[in-house]
């Protein structure tokens, strides 16, 4: 069984910003699973997708792989095939707690770096993956890192983004945030749990419009761009070079 997510649970004097450390990476199956609505859905998705965009001999980016879910689901649809998954994190805990998931024989094998997704050299990529990662980046580097993950993508490579977005209507922007916290309600967190963890989000979960998204995307040269699934203030799409 997961261990619970109760990191917000008890009144916190001082809501600090939120971080990616041992606590959390310790809970973190339990945290992804009821705080993203279509999370389950991104990861098979991820699979079905590097099965159809994958090619031979060419390199699966996992970048903000947390606990590696989307490079074990790419290494199990894409099992018998030669290449490799090269899965980064600048977490030490997530990528520590990542080896107990990541150590199954294969193929198509796991390379593991603790590093930031801004500063790694992308190569030879058919498969790139940004799994609700890029709404962690400062917004003013966004541009710069997806233009740098174009062109270390071969003609026809997939990238895959999921992300938490926001809406330019105010009362779209509402009615999605309230089912938002309805869907984590039903999942069993409190309303303090709620609004603690979304003030520890607040200056660094940063989302946009999917219309942003989409413009930047063709802006930076991709050919087309697929929105795939939307779940309330949560939305996964994919883009072609
Ligand atoms: C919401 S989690 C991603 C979940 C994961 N992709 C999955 O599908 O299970 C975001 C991850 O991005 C990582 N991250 C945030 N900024 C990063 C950066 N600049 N470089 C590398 N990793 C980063 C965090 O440490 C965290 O593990």
């Amino acid at each position: 069984m997961d261990k619970k997510d109760n990191v917000y649970s008890d009144p916190l004097e001082k809501i600090v910003d939120f971080r990616f450390d041992e606590k959390v990476a310790s809970i973190f199956e339990d945290m992804l699973r009821r705080s993203i609505p279509g999370y389950a859905a991104s990861i098979t998705a991820i699979g079905l997708l590097a099965k159809r965009f994958f090619k031979e001999g060419t390199n699966c980016y996992d970048l903000g792989s947390s606990l590696g879910a989307a490079s074990l689901s790419m290494q199990k649809s894409l099992e018998g095939k030669k290449g490799k998954i090269i899965a980064v994190d600048n977490s030490q805990a997530m990528i520590e707690r990542s080896k107990e998931f990541l150590s199954e024989p294969s193929t198509m094998e796991i390379e593991l770096k603790c590093a930031d997704i801004s500063e790694i050299e992308i190569k030879n990529a058919s498969v790139v993956v940004l799994n609700y990662t890029l709404q962690f980046i400062p917004r003013e580097q966004r541009g710069n890192l997806l233009r740098k993950i174009f062109n270390g993508m071969i003609d026809g490579g997939i990238l895959i983004v999921s992300e938490k977005i926001k809406f330019s209507d105010g009362e779209e922007q509402k009615l999605m945030t309230d089912l938002y916290y309805d869907f984590k309600e039903f999942n069993g967190y409190s309303k303090l749990e709620i609004s603690q963890k979304r003030e520890a989000l607040e200056n660094v979960l940063i989302p946009e419009t999917l219309d942003e998204h989409k413009e930047r995307i063709e802006k930076i040269g991709f050919s087309k761009f697929y929105l795939w699934y939307k779940y309330f203030t949560f939305a996964s799409y994919f883009a072609i070079k």
